[in-house]
């Protein structure tokens, strides 16, 4: 074994080694370190900095990026996102480096803070913050939570949910592990953070880190009635973020709703808020035939409704048609850039007014690239 492992080149020859030992895969981190310096030829001597991640991984089985490699390496993630229509911004993704904090505590005030960072006034910032990784010696802490603000969805004794049905199997665990929150259509559910090592904790997001959105319709009043509301943070807490072979399993991140994200998926879906026939029915449709196209004035309404109320409010929020536009130069500048830029068509292409935007008109590249965002299976709950 060790003479084959020798007769190898040096990387994989670790690469071998590794596998052997589960540790990281030296070839990945190799790739990641040449592409930082090929994009940040002021970073010094590449050759010296793989000499060095060579050894330590030889030695230590990882090894750390620089401040400089993670939000590089962040970024890229996101440039890499192959579902998101937002990407243009890549660039100036915020990153908040909390290695350092591995407790389950720690782990929830940052996210806390995280949220209040990336909310401001309601000038919303592009965030990610980065919590250790995982390493031979101990997984890294995770968010069990989908997104850090997600409403809860309530299981009645006939079946029916209250809330957000998607939600309802994590609003079991969280009652489950101990959560008392109310039973109102629009409860926040609570952090579950389960640390490296150790049992999970529960924490409540304290009000002021959660700002909210009333939702109201600029030409009808009655749409107020609804008690529509929904948060201005879309913050994703269970993706790994991996980068030249280390896996970040915490790095939430977030940007700012597209508005039809909430008014034609969250709102609009049979199995989310169904809010469709209610709207129909406010608005005066005839719901009885499908050929009146009901669902589609309501979903109209309804997505003139979310944008309106962040405007009100004063909180960042795109359309679909603007957002078209700008993933359409984000192409042309990653093309002039020389890289590919990988996009999935079916979820580019906004749930609405799909065939009036200019995504929907073309095919995309959408080769898998690292970094990148990924979901990992959820480790068993210790
Ligand atoms: N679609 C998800 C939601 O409705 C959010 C996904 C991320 N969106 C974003 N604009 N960054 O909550």
């Amino acid at each position: 074994m060790r003479t084959w492992i020798r007769s190898l080149r040096p990387f994989d020859a670790i690469a071998v080694q590794n596998l052997l030992e589960r540790t990281i895969d030296v070839r990945e981190a190799e790739r990641f370190v040449r592409l930082f310096h090929a994009e940040n030829p002021e970073a010094g001597d590449v050759h010296a900095r793989l000499r060095e991640v060579a050894k330590d991984i030889a030695r230590h089985g990882t090894y750390t990026h620089t401040y400089e490699e993670l939000q590089f390496g962040a970024r890229v993630a996101w440039r890499n996102s192959n579902r998101c229509i937002g990407r243009l911004y890549w660039k100036s993704l915020r990153v908040r480096d909390r290695r350092q904090v591995a407790s389950a505590e720690g782990v929830a005030i940052e996210c806390v803070a995280h949220l209040r960072e990336a909310t401001g006034d309601g000038r919303i910032r592009p965030t990610v913050t980065v919590f250790p990784p995982d390493t031979p010696a101990r997984p890294g802490p995770r968010v069990l939570n989908e997104q850090l603000i997600r409403y809860a969805g309530h299981r009645r004794r006939d079946g029916s949910i209250v809330g957000d049905p998607r939600y309802a199997d994590f609003t079991e665990m969280a009652r489950g592990l101990g959560w008392r929150g109310g039973q109102g259509r629009f409860e926040v559910l609570p952090l579950v953070v389960q640390p490296g090592l150790g049992g999970a904790l529960l924490c409540n997001l304290p009000g002021d880190a959660v700002l909210e959105v009333p939702i109201e319709h600029p030409e009808y009043p009655w749409f107020a009635e609804l008690g529509l509301r929904w948060h201005a943070v879309p913050a994703i807490s269970d993706m790994c973020l991996e980068i030249g072979g280390l896996c970040y399993p915490c790095a939430p991140f977030n940007g700012w709703y597209m508005g039809a994200e909430i008014g034609a998926r969250n709102f609009a879906d049979a199995a989310r808020y169904d809010q469709l026939p209610v709207v129909a029915r406010r608005l005066g449709l005839d719901v009885t035939t499908e050929r009146s196209l009901w669902r589609d004035h309501a979903l109209v309404e309804l997505n003139v409704a979310v944008l309106s109320s962040f405007e009100r409010a004063g909180v960042t929020m795109t359309d679909h048609h603007t957002e078209s536009n700008r993933f359409l130069a984000h192409l042309a500048r990653e093309e002039k850039a020389g890289r590919v830029c990988p996009a999935d068509w079916s979820w580019i292409v906004p749930p609405i007014s799909g065939g009036a935007t200019g995504v929907f008109h073309r095919y995309y590249d959408n080769p898998k690239l690292t970094p990148a965002f990924v979901h990992h299976p959820r480790p068993p709950a210790r």
